[in-house]
């Protein structure tokens, strides 16, 4: 409990901020990791398959608990201070906004463990994170998981990563008013290091397919274009809308449920065209994510590239959710010899990811470099990103 604890003084930073912003030691610190999604795009709200893996990049959130039924919040980035809240009085009617929007993430989570009956109580919260905001990297998955952990740990409620990732993901939609799917939460909870994560987003049964790309002489580039999106908008509803009328329409309860091997005989039947492109990527999309995870699970690893590549191929022309920093991301690095890439995440916006030779990065960093320069856009970020732990403890 709050000032109950007295502990040597902590070596981790966040550990070291919390004192610093409470004026005691936490309890302990837990960390989630941001995500990138090798394939399996906007397949998730359609019970349909994803192959995202944890990034190295986390959001560490330090902890302790309090009797008062108090929730304060306190980030390492927000300099109007610690935010003030009464657990029980949690409303999804009424989530934060403004300078406060970002309290909704951790106050989601507490309120989605107390709205399924979990004995979750008060707590002091600091949060300090290195996942990229707005780049299509899952930092708001990587705070509600970490958060959830770190309440369920406190509070000695047993809950698996899955169940957690159901709750992270029930903040964001009910809390934050995302209508995310499950993809984000689940890798984030669940992911393994030196894996990517094969997940049946109906039945969360998963697979940790190995993913080297070191020893294979590969490297994964993150192209992080700068261009914030923001899933609230219209766009990403939409998707979700016209995928949902087009299975109806179909008679099946959702895309997952169209075979590949049947998906020419049902466009047939769908008589809006928008509605025949969207079933078009999902399908093949779902169908892109089993060959990458057979080819990947086979260490045939330079041969996904051109999955990737058609994958964006499909999410730029039949799901229209690229942009133009995308698609020059993509063109150029395929062009400066990368085995294949492709816009990762909801789009509009945000990371691609180029699947490249360890020799050919400097050669791949300097065509986006120039290719942006050139286009008036500005710089991109690129990193490269190493499959990582999924959450846990850290001190
Ligand atoms: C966002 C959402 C995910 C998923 C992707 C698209 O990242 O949070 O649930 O739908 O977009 O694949």
């Amino acid at each position: 409990m709050s000032g109950t604890t007295r502990e040597p003084r902590p070596a981790n930073r966040t550990a070291r901020e919390f004192e610093k912003v409470y004026g005691y030691p936490p309890e302990g610190v837990w960390a989630a990791p941001g995500r990138v999604n090798l394939i399996g795009e906007h397949t998730d709200y359609n019970d349909g398959f994803v192959l995202p893996f944890a990034l190295p990049q986390r959001t560490e959130v330090a902890a302790a608990r309090r009797a008062d039924g108090m929730l304060r919040l306190h980030s390492a980035y927000v300099p109007s201070g610690v935010v003030t809240l009464e657990v029980t009085g949690l409303d999804p009617a009424h989530p934060p906004q403004g300078a406060d929007r970002w309290t909704g993430y951790p106050a989601g989570m507490v309120w989605a463990l107390l709205d399924a009956g979990l004995p979750a109580g008060g707590a002091d919260l600091h949060i300090r994170s290195d996942v990229p905001t707005g780049a299509g990297l899952s930092s708001s998955a990587a705070l509600e998981t970490a958060t959830g952990l770190a309440l369920t740990e406190l509070y000695g409620i047993p809950l698996t990563r899955s169940a957690l990732a159901v709750l992270a993901r029930r903040a964001e939609n009910a809390y934050v008013g995302v209508p995310c799917g499950i993809m984000d939460q689940m890798a984030s909870a669940c992911a393994t290091e030196g894996h990517a994560l094969h997940l049946d987003t109906r039945t969360l049964e998963q697979r940790h397919i190995p993913f080297d790309c070191a020893s294979a002489g590969l490297r994964l580039l993150v192209v992080d274009t700068r261009v914030t999106h923001d899933l609230a908008d219209g766009a990403y509803a939409q998707r979700r809308a016209s995928c949902r009328a087009a299975a109806e329409s179909l008679g099946i309860p959702t895309l997952r449920d169209l075979p590949y091997p049947e998906l020419e005989q049902a466009l047939g039947r769908l008589t809006d065209p928008v509605q025949r492109r969207r079933v078009r990527h999902v399908v093949t999309e779902n169908e892109r994510v089993a060959r990458v995870g057979e080819l990947l699970s086979a260490g045939r690893l330079r041969e996904t590239g051109r999955l990737l590549t058609e994958g964006h191929t499909s999410l730029r022309d039949d799901y229209e959710v690229s942009c133009p920093e995308l698609d020059l991301a993509v063109s150029t690095a395929d062009a400066a010899g990368a085995y294949g890439s492709r816009m990762t995440g909801g789009g509009f916006g945000g990371s691609a990811l180029a699947l490249i030779d360890v020799d050919a990065e400097p050669e791949v960093t300097r065509a986006l470099a120039e290719a942006f320069r050139r286009a008036g856009f500005a710089p991109p970020h690129v990193m490269a990103a190493e499959p990582s732990a999924g959450a846990g403890r850290i001190r």
